[in-house]
C-alpha cells in the first residue's frame, strides 16, 4: 500500500502532481522487479533515480523562480534522498538484493517519498497556489462550465 500514490499527496500543480504519480509507479515497478531475474531491479532503480533527479530539479527550479521561503531546507531534503537512492543502487550492484536492501526498496523508499511529498511538497503547492495561481491546476468547479458557442 505504501507504494501507492494517494489523493492526500495532491499539490494541485499541473507539472508536479503527474511527476509524483510517476515516481510512485516507478517505485512499484522496482519493488516488483525484486522477484525478476538478472539486473531487472537495478534497471528499475536506475529509471526511478533518473526520474527522481529530473523531478527534484524541476521542483528546485520552481522554488528558486518563486522565491519559496523554505527552498534551502527543501533542497537539503532532496539532496539526502538522492544520496540515499544512489547508495542503495551501489549496494545492490555490489551485494545483490539482500533482505535489508529489499526492505528499503519495498518499504522505506516509498515511505520517504510519501512523507516528503506530504510534509514538504504539499506546503509548496499551497505556496504556489497563493503566489502564482496561473501555475496551479484549473479547478473545474471554480472555473465553471465552458462557455457555450453562440
Ligand atoms: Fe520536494
Amino acid at each position: 500500500m505504501s507504494t501507492e500514490w494517494t489523493p492526500d499527496l495532491t499539490l494541485n500543480h499541473d507539472l508536479l502532481d503527474p511527476q509524483h504519480r510517476g515516481l510512485f509507479r516507478l517505485l512499484r515497478v522496482a519493488a516488483d522487479a525484486i522477484e525478476l531475474p538478472g539486473d531487472a531491479l537495478l534497471v528499475a532503480l536506475n529509471r526511478f533515480g533518473e526520474a527522481l533527479v529530473a523531478h527534484l530539479a524541476a521542483e528546485e527550479r520552481i522554488m528558486v523562480e518563486t522565491l519559496y521561503p523554505e527552498r534551502l531546507r527543501h533542497k537539503t531534503s532532496h539532496d539526502m534522498l538522492v544520496s540515499d537512492v544512489l547508495g542503495v543502487q551501489q549496494e545492490i550492484a555490489r551485494a545483490g538484493p539482500t533482505a535489508s536492501l529489499v526492505e528499503i526498496v519495498r518499504t522505506r523508499m516509498p515511505e520517504w517519498l510519501r512523507y516528503h511529498t506530504r510534509v514538504n511538497d504539499v506546503p509548496l503547492g499551497e505556496f504556489l497556489a497563493r503566489n502564482n495561481p496561473a501555475s496551479a491546476s484549473l479547478d473545474p468547479v471554480r472555473e465553471g462550465p465552458p462557455a457555450k458557442p453562440n
